[in-house]
């Protein structure tokens, strides 16, 4: 039956945003509240496949029956998908993870001199291309969060970071992206297909696409 026909499978999600830390009490972060994720994680568990979660901090739940791996930053997050990464079956990058990382850390509290300040920033390692790199036999799952030129900006990542499906959400638009109970996505696949779906809750979004990765592993119980 489709409700356990990922059973056997291997499955990692990541989630949330990543933090990366200023000093001992700030941090760069964004706005990602993990929501979209978790729902993958738990959609994938419902369908039956052994789910870790590698998630950033969040206040949500971790979902029943899943494994959650705590990170905090990019770096974090990196080392746990990639120790993970050649025992998945599927693996979907929900995780809006930083692309630069403060070069250094202060020790202590950095103080005000009411002067202006300078961060230089340094650029995190792309988890998902790392992974499109060393694919073997995974369906990879990307996203891409998006505020102009959605299928375009979205295509050109799915093709470089070699992902067998992409799900682009525009963030702009309410009802989308960061923090809402909601999303509005398409599916973009290499051969050129395209799925627009309407507004629905994230649960929903992550059954979806439970389903499309049910069809990319072939190996299911269609009907
Ligand atoms: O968490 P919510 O509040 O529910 O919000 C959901 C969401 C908007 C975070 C989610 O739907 C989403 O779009 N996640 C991807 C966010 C993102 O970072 O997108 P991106 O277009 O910057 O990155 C593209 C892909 O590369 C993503 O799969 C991302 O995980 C991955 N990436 C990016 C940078 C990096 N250094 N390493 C990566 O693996």
């Amino acid at each position: 039956s489709k409700s356990d026909c990922l059973k056997g499978k291997r499955a990692l999600v990541t989630a949330g945003g990543t933090q990366e830390p200023l000093d001992p009490v700030r941090y760069l972060g964004n706005r990602s509240s993990g929501r979209m994720g978790y729902a993958v994680a738990q959609a994938l568990q419902e369908a039956g496949a052994e789910t870790i979660l590698v998630s950033a901090p969040t206040d949500l739940p971790t979902p029943h029956g899943v494994s959650r791996v705590s990170v905090q930053t990019a770096l974090e997050m990196y080392d746990a998908v990639l120790a993970n990464f050649p025992n998945m079956d599927v693996i979907v990058k929900a995780a809006a993870v930083a692309d630069y990382r403060p070069a250094s850390q202060s020790e202590q509290k950095i103080k005000k001199d009411g002067t202006n300040r300078m961060i230089e920033l340094v650029p995190n390692p792309d988890i998902l291309a790392e992974l499109g790199r060393r694919k073997t036999s995974q369906v990879l799952i990307g996203f891409a969060a998006e505020t102009e030129n959605l299928l375009a900006n979205a295509q050109e990542k799915m093709h470089r970071k070699n992902v067998n499906l992409l799900v682009a959400n525009d963030v702009t638009k309410p009802g989308a992206g960061f923090g809402s109970p909601t999303n509005i996505v398409s599916f973009l696949f290499p051969d050129g297909r395209r799925i627009d779906f309407p507004k629905m809750s994230k649960l929903e979004v992550a059954r979806n696409l439970v389903g499309e990765i049910a069809n990319l592993l072939g190996d299911c119980n269609k009907g």
